[in-house]
């Protein structure tokens, strides 16, 4: 009985420095939430690091975005995708509404061996900024063996996907380390934080985007360098097949604004103050309800698809 006084205090104190230290962890994220989208903060990224950004994928969707808004804080633009016409389209938009000099690469990040074109494309460029963000998905959810071609979609989502991202980090960060500033942002996605089944390799795709991001922020950041990890949820682009906004799907306009007020002081974030609540709610589900919800959601757009490919 008499033991039993000591183990309660011991309790009692144990639970205020928890309840203390979760009150000071939410009251922190509150006041990081409030300063980013709450007071506007806006990232100080422009010309002074470096006079050009590269942006990968940025003919269209999240790159598009992101290659408008570095134009738009007066950054020179290298843009790096698939199709030459495309390219030359938003080039010429870009230079037309920003004023800004701009360059194309066209190049198919599915393939291994374009990066010495890149290099040339990118030779006696300063740099300051780099989006990593081309990527792809699947084109419907599906179990692992029953992928179409399985052998080249798996070559083809790790290319684009990782060594699309360690490859230009490679070309790029050496002239950032030299002038000891650069921002690199590489697009992740929530499928990278939570694993989401029946799009195994994409999820697992962008959790290597994520840890490397992570790691490479921590090994160079006293260098000078910011790396952030993006990981959105959906957002209303030709790869998510959404085509309206909603409030929990932004445009892809809507979501690079929002994100952009994130950089350089979160090196990872979800972008997206909506997108962020969903990421916290989902954290406290148990991972087998997480697993479930994920499972049961891409089955049914599985079924969907199939049904609708048969019809046709
Ligand atoms: N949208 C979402 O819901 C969502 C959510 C989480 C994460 N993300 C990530 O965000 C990034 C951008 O996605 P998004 O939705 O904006 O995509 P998107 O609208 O489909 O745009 C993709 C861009 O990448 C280019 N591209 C596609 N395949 C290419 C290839 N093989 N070689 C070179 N360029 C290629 C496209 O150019 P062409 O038009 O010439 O093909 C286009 O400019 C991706 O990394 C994606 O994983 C997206």
């Amino acid at each position: 009985m008499e033991s039993a006084l000591p183990a309660a205090g011991f309790l009692y104190w144990v639970g205020a420095g928890t309840v203390a230290y979760l009150a000071l962890r939410i009251s922190y994220s509150l006041f990081m939430a409030f300063r980013m989208w709450g007071l506007g903060h806006e990232a100080e990224v422009g010309p002074e690091l470096g006079e050009w950004a590269v942006v990968t994928g940025s003919t269209d969707g999240i790159g598009k975005s992101y290659a408008n808004e570095l134009a738009k804080r007066g950054m020179k633009i290298v843009l790096i995708s698939r199709s030459q016409d495309k390219l030359n389209q938003v080039s010429s938009e870009i230079r037309e509404k920003f004023k800004v000099e701009t360059r194309t690469i066209a190049v198919d990040f599915t393939l291994e061996d374009i990066y010495d074109k890149i290099k040339v494309g990118l030779a006696g460029l300063q740099i300051g900024v780099l989006v990593n963000n081309v990527g792809q998905s699947y084109q419907y959810p599906e179990y692992f063996l029953d992928i179409p071609d399985l052998d080249n979609f798996v070559k083809n989502l790790i290319n684009i996907n990782v060594l699309s991202v360690c490859q230009m980090t490679r070309l790029v960060l050496p002239g950032m380390i030299e002038r000891s500033k650069g921002v690199i942002v590489n697009l992740s996605s929530a499928s990278g934080m939570f694993p989401v089944p029946l799009l195994t390799i994409y999820s697992a795709c962008k959790a290597f985007v994520d840890f490397f991001s992570q790691c490479l922020h921590e090994e160079y950041k006293s260098k000078g360098i910011f790396v952030q990890s993006v990981l959105p949820f959906y957002v209303a682009t030709n790869m998510a097949k959404i085509r309206t906004p909603k409030l929990h799907i932004p445009s892809a306009g809507s979501f690079v604004k929002a994100a952009m007020k994130t950089l350089c002081l979160e090196s990872r974030t979800n972008g997206y103050l909506v997108h962020s609540l969903l990421a916290f709610i989902i954290s406290i589900l148990p991972s087998w309800l997480q697993f479930a919800t994920f499972m049961n959601l891409n089955k049914s757009l599985r079924a969907r698809y199939l049904k609708r490919t048969k019809k046709n």
